[in-house]
């Protein structure tokens, strides 16, 4: 069993007091109860802007917004349902209609927001993508959703040019930011100018909750990212897991550093803070430790939800320059993404004087599943317990329940609210999902101590998880395989000290091209643009060949047994 370790410093908490009282009584049901629901029809736009902006809440800030260049802006409740009722108007002329997709390419500009909101008013399906992504990524979402419009900027959308002979089914693109003299395309609009003689009231459609409201793809170990497709209904843990787990309260200045391009910064970047009426601060820039504090201070953030690579960063920025800053606002930090490592947690709680708080969920489920919470002590290094109405279990292959302190695979019983709905266009993807016994299956390992905590152990396929980004080997092996010098390629994950782990290609070249650094500085500037600036490879390594198995098929598994230096295991089905 892993170290006894405890943290027994217990944040006050008006939120979840009584976690064993509550996960026995627990129903869904009664979470429900608390949404305006007739007949199970509702909009989640109307639960998280509208109703505030016809109640009390109608003149808090609903977003703080900080542009890369300083320039701040605030919107209210009232003047969020104003601009996405206009910008509902507006998408609703060019044609969007009840389950199209429309996506968005935008840096974290309030556009961005205020169109996810728009969508869910039009019944729509929206589809925000992060903006480091690469004309191969952007056309694989558009592509597998046939998106019919895409919300961006001039800037980003270059990198859209080159591939959209590709997309039939696009039909419009909206451009955000675009100067007075940019010349449009006939296929494109400009927002600015649509939004301003667009009517401030819209009748939004009543959404069914099982109805579509985001898609957000997401890598495995083979093929293109899957549409991971979530639904209305989603809105009931959004609205409970924030509560409790991010532990927010009405007077909260909340900050999650994630973009709404991943699922934190979509499901608790804005659903669940403002389905709990609270204020969001959102900062469209790069990370940098004293500007982080400088936002804390400023703000007076009093929540903050982050990633272990962020806070390895910040750890080594050092403790220097927290000192220079006034950090007393602060009151509650959380974790995702990836192991946060026992050490940070350490650290936290002697320069902020917090525990940090981490929690484990996916893409696919939609919500925070696996937490640690206000009134529980944390064992650092343990992701904490499920969430009331979860019931989480570490099985074997066969779907049987393994016993305490047995790793095995991290399996979920189907059935909470905020579960994937399908993968688009891919019946047999989601299936899988619940091969083993009707358990949804998670692709992690775990184990479950005696106090029914669980602890993270890693990946049971080849997927990668850099800097809390999930990126599939295969992606990257085909972007490579696209640039003349590549003949062949591999790519697996390399645990690193900073960013968990790092993305490392072996890589075998055509007859004629040599292997030298120009080379390999090439291939990482050809991904990083080609794909995204997240999931190049930082290493490469010329080889003569891959192992591969008798069908084909790249041993990534033993790739990475060799790079770390550990047993090859079993090779008998390697080609030679
Ligand atoms: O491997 C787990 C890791 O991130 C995966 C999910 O990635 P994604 O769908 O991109 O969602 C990330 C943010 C919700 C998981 O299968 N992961 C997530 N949280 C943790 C984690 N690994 C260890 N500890 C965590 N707390």
């Amino acid at each position: 069993m892993k170290n006894a370790e405890v943290i027994t410093k217990i944040t006050t908490t008006s939120g979840l007091i009584d976690y064993d009282k509550t996960y026995k009584e627990f129903s869904w049901e009664a979470i429900k109860k608390e949404f305006s629901l007739t007949n199970n029809r509702v909009n989640i736009a109307f639960e998280a802007i509208d109703k505030h902006a016809n109640n009390w809440r109608k003149n808090k800030i609903a977003l703080y917004w900080e542009g890369a260049d300083g320039s701040l802006q605030k919107y209210t409740f009232s003047e969020l349902k104003r601009l996405s009722d206009k910008c509902a108007n507006m998408l609703k002329t060019l044609g969007v209609k009840k389950n199209d997709r429309v996506f968005i390419f935008l840096p974290r500009i309030p556009e961005l927001y205020i169109s996810i909101i728009a969508i869910a008013k039009l019944g729509a399906i929206a589809g925000p993508m992060f903006s480091a992504f690469g004309p191969d990524a952007v056309r694989d979402r558009l592509q597998n959703s046939e998106a019919k419009v895409l919300i961006t900027t001039p800037e980003l959308k270059e990198r859209v040019d080159t591939i959209l002979w590709e997309l039939p089914k696009l039909e419009r693109i909206v451009l955000v930011n675009n100067k007075e003299d940019y010349e449009l395309e006939e296929s494109d609009v400009c927002y600015k100018t649509l939004i301003k003689d667009a009517s401030d009231k819209f009748n939004m459609e009543c959404s069914d909750l099982e109805d579509p409201l985001y898609i957000l793809y997401t890598s495995g170990t083979t093929g293109k990212p899957k549409g991971i497709t979530h639904v209305h209904n989603d809105m009931l843990s959004h609205y409970i897991t924030t509560k409790w787990v991010l532990d927010l309260r009405d007077d909260d200045i909340y900050w999650c550093t994630a973009d709404p391009g991943w699922v934190t910064g979509t499901v608790y970047g804005l659903w669940g803070p403002w389905l709990n009426g609270i204020s969001i601060y959102v900062f469209d820039g790069r990370f940098d430790a004293a500007k982080w504090y400088e936002i804390i201070q400023t703000y007076g953030i009093t929540v903050w939800y982050t990633a272990p690579t962020a806070l390895r960063m910040l750890m080594k920025a050092g403790d220097d320059v927290i000192k220079k800053y006034d950090l007393s606002s602060l009151r509650y930090i959380c974790s995702v993404g990836e192991p946060l490592n026992p050490e940070v947690i350490r650290w936290g709680l002697k320069v902020y004087d917090l525990p940090i708080h981490d929690n484990w969920w996916q893409t696919e489920t939609g919500s925070i599943l696996i937490a640690n919470y206000p009134c529980l002590p944390i064992k650092p290094g343990s992701m904490g317990k499920p969430f009331p109405g979860i019931k989480a279990a570490i099985i074997d292959n066969k779907g049987n329940e393994l016993p305490v302190g047995q790793q095995g695979l991290l399996a979920i019983k189907p059935g909470w609210p905020s579960m994937m709905r399908k993968v688009w266009g891919d019946e047999k993807r989601f299936k899988e999902y619940f091969n083993i016994d009707g358990w949804y299956t998670t692709g992690d390992t775990a184990f479950k101590d005696e106090d029914g905590y669980f602890w993270f152990i890693g990946r049971a396929d080849d997927v990668i998880n850099t800097s809390g980004h999930r990126v599939g080997p295969f992606e990257v092996e085909s972007a490579l395989l696209e640039h003349k010098a590549v003949a062949e390629a591999g790519v697996i994950g390399k645990p690193d000290a900073e960013r968990g782990e790092i993305i490392k290609a072996f890589v075998v070249l055509r007859e004629g091209f040599t292997p030298n650094h120009e080379l390999e500085e090439e291939l990482k500037k050809f991904i990083k643009h080609r794909l995204a600036a997240h999931a190049y490879p930082r290493e490469i390594e010329f080889c003569h060949n891959l192992p591969k198995t008798r069908s084909g098929k790249i041993m990534r598994r033993l790739l990475k047994a060799r790079e770390m230096g550990l047993p090859t295991g079993d090779l008998s089905t390697l080609e030679d």
